[in-house]
């Protein structure tokens, strides 16, 4: 394996005490206060009653599932993909795989010659089972009081007048849609509209860059992009469509255009007559649309057909496109929202994500409908008009499960209780977290003030690449540690191993790894099949490797760490190195950059940039900011460094290579860690980095 550095340190607190585990006569929740050391109170006892009406009840149970979905994968699962409405059940195998590239080639099949469709198991199975009219989506602008619902059978009709259209204009099966759109009911509308004509839709979030968008459009190729004329995030107006019509000029350049971009009248943000506007190529949807039959056949779809397209930063060069297929994304991500969420036919769910994070994928749309839930889709800011908006809304819509990330967790708590406690809360029942570790301290906060102590937290660790949770409590059967995600989901073998690749067990800390695939997994890199087998699976022969460290405490808690590779996680999103460098490099007056993760109160990393300039271009503010734009015109506004520090000279090794491990001990002030020097190509750079730090 490449040399990999382990990130964080483990937060784990020693785990003193067990009660109450698996024995009826369970403590209540125990209040976490901040004055409670984390080694006095360590777990967390979900309640009694909780535990009786979950799902799962018990560790004891969760055991037994466990096991059976481990020693018998394909009667565990084929028992719950046959709750699932198929055309042609699969055959013969449930699932067949090679991870091993030492073997073969990688290949992950499961449900193969399996036909079904997953628009059709979300909204039509859960109509003809009566929930028609039970609401699918609320939606909350992002003005308090703009709002919005579709019902099942309401949302079907949309999906299907959408769906009709883009098959009148040639859409079909296997053909690539680009979906760049905010929080609105049009985007999950989309992606099942897509998804029931058997097309691939590969949604960008709306806060890319038109460069960033033009590259996955050049990759992907569609036939059709659908967007809108801008949104209104907090206090700013955002013009999408001129976004889009920049992307698709660069693209065109490279042989991809576009012929038909259909665009939704965001009229609270922007309406018609001012947008820029090509009669012919840009069909507005609103006047289209609406025309087209409410009802439209389904594409019946083998389990491996593919479903999406998810753009994701790597390491190292251009973004990866994340293949996901039908069938297994299907079973995977339905049955990992009903067990990690307690699910029950009476929750209002709401997450927080948007639809451009497979976060969105998985748990705003196709997770959540797939069991007949109902889902909020939030438009808006989450401090936006003020820091308790998401208690108003909670409130509003009585919100029973809240899934969030924790730089928000984390935000929320600097502006202090009194924006939460203003509010009700009494419908929460559930919370959960995603995207980085969460640091006890906002756990407890989160457990403790937005939930009053009785509402558990489900921690799900997973990735664009695994579909669908990984590791999480699965809320009533285990109690809980403060930023453990705690336990793998079924199905899931993880494993510890060293920098070796061997297995490590008991307590241990090291590089985790996943032994055999799972349904939710990814089957490809969209065009580079080669790169798929070399980042994931070459690393550690006969594993999946997540690019995570992870340690296992001695009662089996896990507890990730951060990435071990050259990726930063922003706010909970992922941003590789390589393409901030790259942005910073194209700026003309860039002769070097090297980027580094440094820890961040509030969006758990920050980036920070060395850069060194061009001989004779002076040092000063100006060039700072004109690095920082173009960032933030060829990635996007979110992956900004935070600080740019200038670097007469970067620590290289004598064959050229840099250490970051140097870069990121000068970037925390670690100045006392920063080990062996010896092996630099020039030494005294690091002095020189240190001395014009504060410059
Ligand atoms: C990376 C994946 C999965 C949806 C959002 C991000 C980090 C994600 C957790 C968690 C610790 C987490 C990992 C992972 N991560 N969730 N609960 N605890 N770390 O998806 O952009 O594919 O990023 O996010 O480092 O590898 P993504």
């Amino acid at each position: 394996p490449p040399l990999l550095l382990l990130g964080r340190t483990c937060p784990a607190p020693a785990c003193r005490r067990l009660y109450g585990m698996g024995s009826s006569s369970r403590p209540n929740a125990v209040v976490l206060g901040e004055a409670i050391a984390a080694e006095e109170v360590d777990l967390v006892v979900p309640s009694h009653d909780f535990s009786r009406d979950a799902l799962v009840s018990s560790p004891e149970q969760y055991q037994q599932m466990y096991k059976r979905s481990i020693e018998d994968p394909a009667g565990f699962w084929s028992e719950i993909a046959s709750q699932f409405d198929w055309k042609e059940r699969w055959s013969p195998e449930v699932c067949s795989e090679n991870i091993d590239v030492r073997k073969e080639t990688v290949k992950i099949e499961w449900f193969k010659g399996g036909v079904t469709n997953i628009c059709y198991n979300a909204l039509d199975r859960n109509i003809e089972a009566g929930n028609g009219d039970k609401v699918a989506l609320y939606w909350e602008g992002n003005e308090p009081g703009q709002d919005g619902q579709l019902t099942y059978a309401q949302l079907l009709e949309k999906v299907c007048q959408l769906a009709s259209y883009l098959k009148h204009v040639g859409v079909g099966k296997g053909d690539a849609v680009v979906i760049y759109l905010p929080m609105l009911m049009e985007l999950p509308i989309a992606m099942l509209a897509c998804a029931r004509i058997g097309a691939v839709h590969s949604v960008v979030f709306a806060g890319f860059s038109a460069e960033s968008l033009s590259q996955r459009i050049i990759d992907c190729k569609p036939k059709v992009i659908i967007s809108c004329n801008a949104v209104r995030r907090g206090a700013k107006v955002i013009h999408l469509k001129e976004i889009v019509d920049n992307a698709l000029v660069e693209s065109t350049k490279n042989g991809v255009p576009v012929d038909l971009r259909l665009i939704y009248e965001n009229e609270s943000a922007m309406d018609k007559e001012t947008t820029k506007w090509q009669e012919g190529r840009d069909i507005w949807w609103q006047d289209i649309v609406p025309q087209f039959p409410t009802k439209c056949p389904v594409e019946w779809v083998d389990a491996e057909d593919p479903l999406f397209l998810l753009y994701t930063s790597g390491s190292t060069g251009k973004p990866k496109g994340v293949l996901h297929t039908t069938g297994g994304y299907m079973v995977y991500t339905a049955t990992t929202f009903k067990y990690a969420f307690d699910y029950k036919p009476s929750d209002v769910y709401w997450c927080t994500a948007d639809c451009g994070w497979i976060t969105g994928h998985s748990y705003v749309t196709y997770g959540p409908l797939l069991n007949g839930a109902t889902v909020l889709v939030f438009e808006g800011a989450p401090s936006y008009p003020d820091a308790g908006r998401c208690w108003d809304i909670v409130d509003k819509y009585k919100v029973t499960i809240f899934y969030t990330a924790p730089t928000l967790v984390r935000a929320l708590m600097r502006d202090g209780d009194e924006y939460v406690t203003r509010y009700s809360r009494k419908s929460l029942r559930i919370l959960g977290s995603v995207g980085e570790p969460i640091n006890p301290s906002a756990w407890r906060w989160f457990y403790n003030v937005v939930g009053d102590s009785r509402c558990p937290i489900s921690d799900t660790w997973w990735q664009t690449e695994t579909g669908g949770f990984m590791i999480t409590p699965i809320p009533g059967a285990w109690p809980q540690k403060p930023g453990s995600a705690t336990f793998p989901f079924f199905g899931i073998e993880p494993v510890i191993v060293d920098e070796k690749g061997n297995e490590l067990e008991g307590e241990c800390s090291g590089y985790l790894c996943i032994k055999k695939s799972w349904p939710g997994a990814f089957r490809s890199l969209y065009g580079d099949h080669e790169r798929y087998e070399t980042t994931y699976f070459k690393p550690f022969a006969g594993y999946y490797f997540t690019g995570d460290g992870c340690s296992r405490d001695k009662d089996g808690y896990h507890w990730l760490t951060g990435r071990v590779d050259d990726v930063i996680n922003v706010s909970g999103h992922r941003i590789g190195t390589a393409e901030v460098e790259s942005a910073l490099v194209s700026h003309p007056h860039c002769a070097e950059a090297a980027v580094v993760g440094v820890d961040h109160e509030v969006k758990g990393q920050s980036i920070y940039a060395f850069v060194t300039l061009v001989d004779g271009i002076p040092y000063s503010n100006e060039v700072r900011k004109s690095l920082i734009l173009a960032v933030r015109s060829q990635i996007g506004a979110f992956a900004a460094p935070d600080k740019i520090h200038w670097a007469p000279g970067l620590p290289k090794t004598r064959s050229g290579k840099i250490m970051r491990r140097i870069l990121r001990k000068i970037a925390s002030r670690q100045l006392d860690e920063l080990g062996d020097t010896s092996t630099l190509a020039d030494p005294s750079v690091v002095d020189q980095l240190i001395e014009v730090s504060d410059r």
